[in-house]
């Protein structure tokens, strides 16, 4: 399903970035299995909240933010303009080539994707990592019978579950963090 954010709707998202940018996206970004040198792919970047952070972290490495929305993509590159290890990629399906990433991550994204849809993203998602690469997924705990869904199309697609924890985001609640390994 389509859909473009209303310019008001990316100033807030900015002010809460500029707000809790630390205590959330940098949070996160420091907990993905970066060594400085792999090849990462951000799904649903949005305007680029964790990508900020997970760029610095790839000194030698790259990082392909990918959105569904022209408009969130825009705001993205805006909020990383001065990096150079980052590409840009509006998503179309079909479109993530085989095995290419060390680690993909997705914040706040799965949960807002219809249940007919996430069976076409998660196997795309899944086919685009290499064998023993990470998939980091942040989502709301409440999201109950979403969460149930993608953990079952994740495992359904030779990604083992390697950690998940739950973490309080302020202002936004508990949310369920799960890490998988692509058998
Ligand atoms: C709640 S925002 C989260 C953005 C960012 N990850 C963050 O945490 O700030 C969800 C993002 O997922 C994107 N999105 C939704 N469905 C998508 C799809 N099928 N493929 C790629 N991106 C999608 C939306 O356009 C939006 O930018």
């Amino acid at each position: 399903m389509k859909y473009e954010p209303t310019r008001l709707e990316i100033f807030l998202t900015r002010i809460v970035f500029l707000l809790c940018g630390k205590s959330v996206y940098r949070a996160f970004a420091d907990r993905l299995p970066l060594d400085g040198g792999e090849q990462v792919l951000d799904f649903g970047c949005g305007m680029g909240t964790v990508a900020y952070y997970a760029a610095k972290k790839l000194p030698h490495g790259h990082l392909t933010c990918l959105d569904i929305s022209k408009r969130w993509l825009n705001a993205c590159r805006k909020t990383l303009r001065g990096y150079r290890n980052i590409s840009f990629l509006l998503w179309e399906s079909l479109q993530l080539t085989n095995e290419s990433f060390d680690v993909a991550y997705c914040h706040f994204v799965l949960h807002d994707i219809p249940a007919s849809e996430l069976e076409r993203v998660i196997p795309e998602l899944a086919g685009s990592l290499k064998p023993g690469g990470v998939l980091v997924l942040r989502e709301p705990f409440n999201e109950t019978n979403k969460i149930s869904l993608i953990k079952r199309l994740v495992q359904q697609n030779r990604l083992i579950s390697k950690d998940s924890r739950i973490t309080d985001i302020p202002m936004m609640g508990n949310a369920l963090e799960c890490v998988y390994i692509k058998k």
